[in-house]
């Protein structure tokens, strides 16, 4: 796009997480940057609009966005001023008063119950402020609101870097993944995560259980799992997937514990000798060895989930081993979201995998092979 002389009004994911009024992750600011950036360099008035948190459609303090502009100033090293609502006349003086290359944020969107009714008129208040719509929230493109998908209807409609970057690699590995093409998939229930399971195992080559939901795959398979969190419901789902082919492999030891809330040091055992009072809290070591070959001889590796308990620093070493494999290794990398994010930042390896996504939820729903609204609301002629 020709963009000087222009207002990009561009929709950024700064649903941070705060803490006492402050950013106490920027992650997703800094994934943010490129795009804002380059509008500033191509001479774009740049129009941040963003949500935070739920607020239900009303405004409440707790939720505003005034502090995330701060951040985002300092990480620019350069202005972005705040406009205290995100339409009427707070928003229009504000980017009236904004010029070329300059960044303003207006305030949470959510805080109109419009946004999310993807109502019409309120998508078409917010494109009277600007000339293109860039979407850059790839966090929040499994939502079909008014700043993530309605105001494509009425301006041009394009992806922002980050969008752009999450489609391509994310979309690559599911779509044309350089072989042998390796998922990790862990976190407590197989139930949230079975959309992701079936659409995965028709195209990877390998997929490697772990975390809790590892259990019901384990239950399938006749062992016995004593405490551990487990679906009954989801047995026989679990058996049909081991019934594909030979592609899943799971823990062959485990890491259990009587005490979950305790201090106790845990026990390593096999997978077939969980005692009845004990929980399966981590993949064990000989699985760990394992999955790190599976994951050095990947052309592609894409993890999401915990593989235990890794909040706990006793149940952590299996997610750790992922983490630290996943940097070892020459692969395509790439961690979609949610926890195992928190895990690869934790381990300070972020810099050494190929992508972490900003995505949570939009990563599960683009893993699990939907359509995202705020990315089919860009296909469509821009020009
Ligand atoms: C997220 O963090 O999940 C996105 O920002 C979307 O937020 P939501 O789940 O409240 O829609
Ligand atoms: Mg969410």
């Amino acid at each position: 796009m020709d963009w000087s002389g222009k207002t990009a009004l561009v929709r950024v994911d700064f649903n941070v997480p705060m803490l006492n009024g402050q950013v106490a992750d920027d992650t997703r600011i800094r994934a943010a940057l490129p795009t804002l950036r380059y509008l500033r360099e191509h001479g774009a008035k740049v129009v941040l609009l963003s949500h935070l948190g739920r607020p239900d459609g009303k405004p409440a303090d707790k939720f505003s966005l005034r502090p995330v502009a701060d951040r985002a100033a300092e990480l620019l090293g350069a202005p972005c001023t705040f406009a205290t609502d995100c339409v009427g006349p707070a928003a229009e003086d504000a980017v009236s008063a904004t010029g070329a290359g300059e960044v303003v944020l207006l305030e949470n969107v959510r805080f109109h119950a419009e946004e999310e009714a993807n109502d019409s008129g309120f998508a078409g208040q917010l494109a009277g402020l600007g000339d293109v719509f860039v979407n850059d929230a790839f966090g929040t493109a499994h939502r079909a609101h008014a700043s993530t998908a309605g105001l494509a209807e009425f301006m041009p409609a394009v992806a922002g870097l980050l969008m752009a970057k999450e489609i391509v690699v994310i979309g690559t590995a599911l779509e044309d993944p350089k072989r042998p093409f390796v998922a990790i998939v862990g976190g407590a229930k197989v139930s949230s995560k079975l959309a992701v399971l079936e659409n995965l195992i028709a195209r990877v080559d390998r997929l490697l259980i772990g975390g809790g939901m590892a259990n019901t795959f384990l239950k399938a398979q006749g062992r016995e799992v004593g405490q551990s969190l487990l679906e009954p419901d989801l047995v026989e789902a679990a058996t049909n997937l081991l019934a594909l082919g030979n592609k899943i492999v799971l823990p062959t030891d485990v890491v259990v514990t009587t005490d979950l809330k305790g201090s106790a040091p845990p026990r390593t055992c096999s997978a077939d000798q969980v005692g009845p009072e004990e929980m399966i809290v981590d993949i064990g070591p000989a699985s760990v060895g394992v999955f790190r070959i599976e994951i050095g001889h990947a052309g592609t590796v894409l993890w999401n989930g915990p593989m235990g308990v890794f909040e706990d620093p006793r149940f952590a070493a299996g997610t750790l081993a992922v983490a630290h494999a996943m940097a070892d290794s020459s692969a395509t990398t790439i961690v979609g979201g949610g926890e195992s994010v928190q895990a690869v930042e934790q381990a300070g390896l972020a810099d050494r995998l190929t992508h972490v996504s900003t995505g949570g939820g939009a990563s599960l729903e683009f893993i699990e092979g939907k359509v995202l609204p705020g990315v089919a609301a860009l296909k469509g002629d821009c020009s």
